[in-house]
């Protein structure tokens, strides 16, 4: 039988979660649960906090006080380094790439500090460009000469090929067409279908609710409600706010 407990304990786990920037306090105490192999998203208008969260998480900024676990683990004093060992990899909103750098040197980029042969290696490209097969054919080419959309698949495969247990997407649909949207919410629920776990920012509240298990809602610092995608879409406090549907 499969060891229960330990797919039980989540791989993200956050009690009074508090950061900031020097004397700007941002984070006010966050509670926050990820489980292991679901996708959970993060929404809430401009200036909640998300970025914030999510930096605090890949530990470069500090955090001030609280709690934060994964997989069991104390991660409130780790450095960076640290967390993106124990797996936890952040596609950074603006996706961040080495614009004179060619796709492939990219998504090597993300394998920098991986101790790993150069058949796993290999075997880890093969797998993201199976993922994002427009990848493959442009693996050559700079990263600045990509469109926005597949600039977010080369982010994306370069923190696969950090080797994640929980990967953390900011903004995933910025500035995208919806078809390449489309492509990218495909590519993340056969991610998720693997095995990966993944905490996703989106400002598509509707993208947002219907790909993930769970979702937070994050106002000035705090989280102020969550609960499965499906209650969320469903909650009309969600709809005033952040769909902009007056129910009545
Ligand atoms: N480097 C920084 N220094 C000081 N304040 C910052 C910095 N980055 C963000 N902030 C502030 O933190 C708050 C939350 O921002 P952010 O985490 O980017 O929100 P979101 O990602 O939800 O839009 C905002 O008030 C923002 O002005
Ligand atoms: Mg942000």
């Amino acid at each position: 039988m499969a060891d229960t407990k330990l797919a039980d304990t989540p791989i993200l786990e956050l009690q009074g979660v508090r950061a900031g920037y020097g004397e700007v306090q941002v984070l006010w105490g966050i509670d926050l649960v990820v489980r292991n192999g679901e996708i959970t998203a993060l929404i809430g208008s401009n200036g909640a906090g998300k970025t914030t969260l999510m930096r605090a998480l890949s530990g470069l900024i500090p955090i001030q006080s609280g709690s934060y676990r994964s997989d069991g683990r104390d991660l409130s004093k780790a450095t960076a380094a640290e967390i993106l060992s124990h797996g936890i990899v952040h596609v950074p909103e603006g996706r961040r790439l080495f614009g004179a750098m060619s796709i492939e040197d990219n998504l090597l980029m993300g394998a920098y500090s991986r101790q790993v042969s150069s058949s796993e290696l290999k075997r880890d490209l093969d797998r993201v460009y199976a993922t994002f097969p427009k990848l493959f054919e442009r693996r050559n080419q700079a990263s600045a000469t990509l469109s926005g959309g597949e600039q977010q698949m080369c982010a994306i495969g370069r923190g696969l090929m950090s080797a994640p247990k929980l990967l953390m997407i900011d903004e995933l649909s910025l500035g995208l067409s919806p078809l390449l949207v489309e492509q990218l919410v495909a590519a993340l629920r056969a991610l998720n279908a693997e095995g990966m776990s993944i905490l996703l920012v989106e400002q598509d509240v509707i993208t947002a609710l219907d790909l993930c298990h769970s979702a937070f809602v994050m106002d000035m610092g705090r989280i102020v409600r969550s609960g499965s995608g499906q209650d969320l879409l469903a909650d009309p406090i969600i709809g005033e706010a952040y769909l902009g549907v007056l129910k009545g």
